[in-house]
């Protein structure tokens, strides 16, 4: 294999083995890495090179007490009134896919489908970010548009190969958005800022069977037009 014969297929192969870890262990991610990880995605393209990301890496107490105050939150049906979000009906096949992913994380971990109190559990395992060692909270200003949101979702998905070269298993998680009051409270956030997205990082437990979720993707002919 010539060499950049080699390069496109370990390019490749970074992308397509980066998955979603929902199981970490506590082995710390040493700061020099995450660091190397972080400073590597600023090389993200964005409009007009406005960089528009900002990153609070959350681990230690900061992470534990973080995830303590969304979950007493989370866990009681009274306080949760404050933190409800607007409804949103999926329309499909975007629905169908939600369903999917959900059932298919499910049967992995044995939760049957009528069983609301361990769905509720396993979706609050977000808050402690899986358990992974560090917690990546993004924010970005709350007067940018649109063309902002995709710049900040192309730095978290270069955060997220860069760590998968590295070893390092990531998960991204919309989850934290609803907790938003919580999070700005605890990182002290500046008031123009808002919460966009979490992460976990870490290392994913291999003996967990959540970790063996595979997810599939629509074939090229369900989202390609070529036009000549
Ligand atoms: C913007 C965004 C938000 C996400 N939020 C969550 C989340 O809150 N919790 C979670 O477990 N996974 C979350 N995910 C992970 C997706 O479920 C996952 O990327 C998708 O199922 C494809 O699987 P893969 O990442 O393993 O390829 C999110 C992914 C993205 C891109």
């Amino acid at each position: 294999m010539d060499k950049d014969a080699m390069i496109t297929a370990v390019v490749d192969e970074n992308i397509r083995s980066r998955r979603s870890a929902r199981a970490f262990l506590p082995t710390p991610v040493p700061r020099e890495e995450i660091d190397a990880v972080l400073r590597i995605a600023s090389r993200s393209p964005s409009g007009t090179n406005t960089q528009p990301w900002k990153v609070y890496v959350v681990s230690g107490e900061a992470r534990i007490s973080l995830s303590a105050k969304i979950l007493d939150v989370y866990n009681d049906p009274e306080k949760m009134k404050q933190h409800q979000r607007e409804p949103f009906d999926w329309p499909q096949p975007y629905l169908g896919r939600r369903r999917k992913v959900g059932w298919d994380l499910y049967n992995l971990i044995g939760i049957p489908k009528a069983d609301k109190e361990r769905m509720h559990a396993q979706h609050g395992r977000n808050y402690a970010f899986f358990d992974a060692p560090v917690g990546l909270i993004f924010t970005i200003e709350r007067v940018l548009k649109q063309s902002s949101f995709l710049d900040c979702g192309m730095f978290m998905q270069t955060i997220m190969l860069a760590a998968c070269a590295r070893g390092i298993d990531t998960c991204p998680q919309g989850a934290f958005i609803q907790f938003e009051k919580i999070i700005a409270e605890h990182l002290r956030l500046p008031e123009g800022e808002r919460v966009i997205c979490g992460m976990a990082m870490g290392y994913a437990d291999p003996a967990a069977p959540e970790n063996n979720l595979v997810t599939e993707r629509d074939p090229l002919e369900n989202f390609v037009r070529y036009i000549e």
